[in-house]
């Protein structure tokens, strides 16, 4: 005759008893946001395999899929970053905690090209430093909700070049290109020379290039420069402005377009700049006003 099982006991669970007993194993966590977020993971993973009913080569697959994108990330590439954005998450996490409507420039993706430590330059310098692609002079402003302009406000920019690649993707380059941090001026404006920014397809030759073959999937992201904005008592703000009329808006591989954050990039013919530079080449001319909403009050003080 079989003793009777001890309550809480893991023996002899059914597929649903299993899931429950899992759940309950998280009841003794000394953080309650650890047990719930933990449960709730649970309860959705089982749920996913209830419904999906993984065989057990194809879980096996999915094990190895995990492992090599774990294997190929190192300080240069993050495969765990672009899964996350390519299957919305990214996006998703910015939403909950960004929500649009309040007044601020929204929020896209942060990607896998920053680089911390950009060359520091002075407003109206060109960042571009040999990287090829059309002059562009983008400018603009940096402001709170109420409209009072932000000084000194510390901006990193960060773009691909005509080509579609980063200065970091370039195995031999030595130093920054596309890539610098400004302050704005004692008005809330910045400007700085660039490049007219490019459409370029995410690194596609891992195990994220892979999800996306299998899904028919396209790796382009319409062309877009990266800026971080940050302001002492103000939420930092990480965000694109994308190019009006790109043909990739409407198709980009990681969701990241906001019809907030595009702008048109004006052609001009050779000539004189607005800020006085002479060009002997068509140019191009981008403004765009940011704001930045109030720093998130600290956990102690929410209701
Ligand atoms: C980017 O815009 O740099 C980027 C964002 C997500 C995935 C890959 C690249
Ligand atoms: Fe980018």
């Amino acid at each position: 005759m079989s003793t009777p099982h001890p309550p809480g006991s893991t023996r002899n669970l059914s597929d649903e008893a299993l899931t429950a007993a899992v759940i309950a194993s998280f009841d003794g966590a000394s953080s309650e946001r650890f047990r719930t977020v933990a449960q709730s993971l649970v309860h959705h993973l089982h749920a996913f395999l209830a419904e999906s009913r993984p065989s057990e080569q194809e879980w096996a697959a999915a094990i190895d899929f995990l492992t090599r994108t774990g294997q190929i990330s190192d300080e240069r590439r993050q495969e765990f970053i672009l899964l996350s954005d390519v299957l919305g998450v990214s996006m998703l996490v910015i939403g909950i905690n960004h929500p649009a409507g309040e007044g601020a420039t929204e929020s896209t993706v942060f990607g896998p090209f920053f680089v911390a430590g950009a060359p520091e330059i002075a407003n109206g310098e060109d960042i571009a430093r040999g990287a090829p692609g059309a002059p562009c002079l983008m400018t603009g402003t940096v402001r709170s909700l109420d409209g009072t302009v932000l000084a000194g406000a510390v901006i990193d920019v960060w773009q691909a070049d005509e080509a579609g690649f980063y200065d970091v993707q370039y195995p031999d380059l030595d130093g920054a290109r596309g890539r610098a941090q400004l302050r704005t001026l004692s008005d809330g404006s910045f400007s700085f020379w660039s490049v007219l920014p490019t459409a370029y397809p995410i690194p596609a030759d891992g195990p994220v290039g892979e999800l996306l073959a299998a899904a028919g999937r396209g790796p382009m992201r319409p062309a877009h420069v990266h800026f971080m904005v940050a302001a002492p008592a103000h939420a930092t703000l990480i965000t694109h402005v994308f190019v009006a009329g790109d043909e990739h808006l409407d198709g980009d591989a990681v969701f990241g377009v906001k019809a907030s954050l595009i702008a048109p990039f004006e052609r001009h013919e050779p000539g004189s700049a607005p800020d006085g530079r002479v060009l002997d080449e068509p140019y191009y001319t981008m403004h765009y006003d940011m704001v930045l909403a109030p720093a998130p009050a600290p956990a102690s003080e929410k209701g």
